[in-house]
């Protein structure tokens, strides 16, 4: 059976995006001593090598109402254009009230509009999360998962991750002091990195 000319275009595209790939990370809080920054480090240390990792910053949004769709200000192009250039985006979230915290759902409203611009759509991404509490942010990444689906993200869908943080579970430098989380949590990484190249590879990047 003959190829058609479109699979011979996307073979070439795969071969043409070889490693780093780019992860764009949001974390969830504000918070300058967040619990789900530190384990944002932490999945840094101990993922994979091809993996290379920038924060993507929200905290000067303002609040969005679409009487900007006309005329976006710079900080959301910004924001939007950080989006774009990730190859991957891991959402690292807490649970506030039992949904995500209001600042990320703003942010992630930014990246969708104006209609027909969406910058969620195809892009691989992640969620994780960490609190204090025992259900480990199983609520909030509920309710993020809605969204991203709502907004054709590719999710990894398993393994999932609900995080119980304790004092001292990870350090400054972002290492891991307990063995099986350790295990658990680079385990999540190799799975996001093959979730990755899956996506990128039925969905070539523009
Ligand atoms: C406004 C607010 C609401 C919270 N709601 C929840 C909740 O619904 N579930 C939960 O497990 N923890 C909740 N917590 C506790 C958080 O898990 C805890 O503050 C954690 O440190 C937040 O993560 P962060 O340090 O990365 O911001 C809440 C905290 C705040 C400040």
């Amino acid at each position: 059976m003959r190829i058609p000319a479109t699979v011979e275009i996307m073979q070439i595209e795969i071969l043409e995006h070889e490693p780093p790939y780019r992860v764009g990370v949001i974390i969830g809080s504000l918070a300058r001593e967040s619990i789900n920054r530190k384990l944002a480090g932490a999945l840094e240390k101990v993922a994979p090598s091809e993996f290379e990792f920038f924060e993507i910053s929200y905290a000067d949004l303002p609040l969005y109402s679409y009487d900007y769709d006309a005329d976006y200000p710079q900080v959301a192009l910004d924001f939007k254009a950080a989006v774009a250039s990730a190859d991957a985006v891991l959402f690292v979230t807490p649970e506030y009230n039992r949904s995500i915290p209001g600042a990320l759902k703003n942010a992630i409203d930014w990246g969708s509009r104006p209609w027909g611009q969406n910058a969620w759509a195809d892009k691989p991404t992640g969620v994780i999360g960490a609190s204090a509490g025992a259900i480990g942010t199983a609520l909030a990444q509920q309710s993020l998962r809605a969204t991203l689906s709502f907004l054709n993200a590719r999710q990894m869908t398993a393994p999932e991750a609900y995080i119980r943080f304790t004092p001292g579970l990870i350090e400054a430098d972002g290492t891991i002091t307990e063995d099986r989380t350790e295990a658990f949590l680079r385990n999540f990484m190799e799975k996001f990195f093959e979730h990755t190249l899956r996506v990128l590879t039925v969905i070539p990047r523009p």
